[in-house]
């Protein structure tokens, strides 16, 4: 009975927690009597690790096991609702729920931590498989892996998705783009692997051709008519090379992947 009970918690494992959760997830919501306004996202160390130590950008892994939090039961464990075993994310890439993504920062690999968690660090006021909407959890993480995040190499490529039908961008122009970007990762659909950035809500404008942006940029949005796309593949020597800017999730030396639409010319 008991080994039935745990195949069918393995069953969902990793299923329910694995999910990005929206900010301030469970706002406006009723989180229960007795979780709400009292319960801050805390962790403990129940075991110091002695590799080493985790920081965002970098793939981790993590077996975990959640809980109900239940001020009633030893370590207020109360049912358990989900469980994941060598469960592999980036870490600050918002990949996971947030209690993932802030509580295992600077766990060291072999370390374990147990997590306190209220809802709008887990699933917030949704819910999922049995964990109910609004519901605060207790998961014990281990770290048992960590990877530095890298990218495959490619060479610059420019591949018009739709071609506009405005104005074409000339160097000199000061023109207007939206854009997203993903690390370069040759197994996912179109190279698309991590996502690390997009443009700000009204677009980013600047001088084509003369430096304000990465060379990838400068070069391939040159051609482009107003209303077209384009994905850019770009190595390493045509955008950040070795200095990547203050973004965890972009590594030395990475190649990278954008999708961008010209909106206008000025
Ligand atoms: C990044 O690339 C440069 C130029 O090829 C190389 O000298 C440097 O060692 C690389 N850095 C890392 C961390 O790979």
């Amino acid at each position: 009975m008991v080994s039935t009970m745990y195949g069918q918690v393995k069953a969902a494992s990793g299923l329910l927690l694995a999910v990005a959760t929206l900010t301030g997830c469970g706002g406006g919501t009723d989180l229960g009597p007795r979780y709400a306004d009292q319960l801050f996202f805390t962790f403990t160390e129940l075991r110091a690790g002695t590799g080493p130590m985790a920081a965002d950008g970098d793939i981790v892994t993590i077996d975990y096991v959640a809980w109900l939090h239940d001020d009633d039961e030893t370590d207020d464990k109360g049912q358990q609702v989900d469980s994941g075993s060598a469960f592999e994310f980036v870490l600050g890439a918002d990949q996971v729920i947030s209690a993932f993504d802030q509580g295992v920062v600077g766990m060291m690999v072999g370390g374990e931590r147990r997590l306190v968690v209220p809802a709008n660090y887990a699933l917030g006021g949704t819910g999922a498989g049995n964990i109910p909407g609004g519901a605060a959890l207790v998961i014990d993480v281990k770290l048992v892996n960590l990877q530095t995040l890298v990218t495959d190499s490619a060479p610059f490529t420019i591949t018009d998705l739709s071609i506009g039908t405005g104005a074409e961008a000339v160097a000199g122009n000061t023109v207007s783009v939206a854009y997203a970007g993903w690390l370069y990762d040759a197994s996912q659909p179109d190279g698309k692997g991590v996502a690390f950035e997009t443009s700000p809500s009204d677009g980013l404008s600047f001088t084509l051709g003369t430096g304000q942006v990465i060379a990838g940029f400068d070069q391939g949005v040159v051609g482009m008519r107003v209303g077209g796309e384009r994905r850019l593949i770009i190595p390493p020597e045509l955008a950040y090379g070795g200095t990547p800017p203050q973004n965890p999730l972009i590594p030395v030396n990475a190649t990278l992947v954008f999708e961008v639409t010209l909106v206008s010319i000025e």
